[in-house]
């Protein structure tokens, strides 16, 4: 099921998701249906923040569904390692519209869980360490604009409130 993706403003996107306790069918759908929801978005990331479900989950699949076998599903991850940097253009679902260049780390190793409950770690380097920074990020109610600092930060945040309040957002 397509669930609607929540946009900056909204609480849930600035909240600190909570840990899963449970590996039930309920997390299973949700991660069904998360996946579902960045393939028609289209993105390369989604954390269960995003569609309103306060839980330390998220799905990214770099290829956007173009090659089998791409989708990585995270439960309750943590971050092993994070080095070098790298500054690329990047956006978010929940902040369409809107591009910038954000620092994030070359190399990423995260520590997590799969559907069922077993350990698994992911390592990426480039646009995978980008994105698995991204969406670390969206479970402590964080997003990229956050990560800016100054007149680029101030510029977005100015033309969202503008949209918000003339209802186009
Ligand atoms: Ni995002």
């Amino acid at each position: 099921m397509i669930r609607p993706i929540l946009r900056y403003g909204e609480t849930a996107l600035h909240t600190k998701a909570a840990r899963v306790e449970k590996f039930d069918d309920e997390l299973r759908k949700l991660l069904r249906d998360m996946a579902e929801t960045m393939y028609t978005a289209p993105g390369v990331g989604l954390a269960a923040p995003q569609i309103g479900v306060p839980l330390r989950v998220f799905v990214i699949d770099i290829s956007v569904g173009k090659r089998a076998g791409e989708l990585i599903e995270m439960v309750n991850p943590e971050f092993v390692t994070c080095e070098g940097i790298q500054l690329e253009e990047e956006g978010c679902l929940s902040i369409p519209g809107f591009e910038a260049t954000v620092v994030r780390p070359l190399r990423a190793v995260v520590h997590g869980f799969d559907r069922d409950g077993s350990e698994k770690t992911v390592e990426g380097t480039g646009l995978l360490a980008r994105a698995l920074q991204h969406e670390m990020d969206h479970l402590d109610g964080s997003l990229f604009v956050d990560r800016l600092r100054g007149i680029k930060r101030d510029v977005i945040l100015r033309k969202v409130q503008k949209l918000r309040r003339t209802g186009q957002w």
